[in-house]
């Protein structure tokens, strides 16, 4: 599918199937993390793949996950992450959202559903986790099969600003 017609087609998904996302496919997600660039190639993320019903209820106590059977809790290493000198702006949330925006790009190409989720507690991720001080958990991508009925590819010229609003100073095509 072309990326256009894959990132119309992709929506947030908030009900899911009681259906494991298989290991071929999580491993096509990962690898999708892998391949993606981070400022200076500092590579300063970092993945908690939590599948099993016990890891799941402990990042249910931090956020609502909506049920999925697999959450990647993607934390980012700021002592690892680069540092623009002239105003010292470290790029661990970048870093870990472009991979974050890789694994849900994939896994929309691989016929799952996603949902990004950043309205999560820190704190209880850290504590059930036991996630060190120098990671941070920036996003949690929640992934399975969707329940839902699929929201309109054609849906974003109404949820979404137009082009020229997003764009600043004059623009036309
Ligand atoms: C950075 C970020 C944080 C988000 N956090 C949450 C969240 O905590 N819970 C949730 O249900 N959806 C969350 N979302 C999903 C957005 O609400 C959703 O992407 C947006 O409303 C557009 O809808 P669509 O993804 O169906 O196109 C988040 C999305 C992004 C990009």
């Amino acid at each position: 599918m072309k990326f256009l017609e894959l990132a119309k087609q992709r929506y947030s998904v908030r009900a899911y199937q009681d259906r494991k996302v298989e290991p071929e496919k999580l491993e096509k997600i990962l690898e999708a993390a892998h391949v993606a660039p981070t400022a200076a190639n500092r590579q300063p993320v970092r993945l908690l793949v939590v599948q099993e019903e016990e890891g799941l209820l402990k990042v249910a106590k931090a956020a609502n996950i909506y049920q999925a059977p697999l959450a990647v809790i993607v934390c980012a290493d700021h002592e690892k992450a680069w540092v623009r000198s002239y105003d010292n702006k470290n790029t661990c949330d970048i870093d870990a959202t472009i991979l974050t925006d890789h694994m849900m790009l994939e896994a929309e190409e691989l016929g799952l559903g996603s949902v990004w989720i950043c309205h999560f507690r820190p704190d209880v991720l850290r504590e059930e986790f036991q996630i060190p001080d120098n990671l941070e958990p920036i996003n949690i991508l929640a992934v399975g099969y969707s329940s839902e009925s699929p929201a309109s590819p054609e849906r974003h010229s109404q949820t979404r600003v137009p082009v020229k609003d997003i764009v600043l100073g004059d623009f036309s095509l």
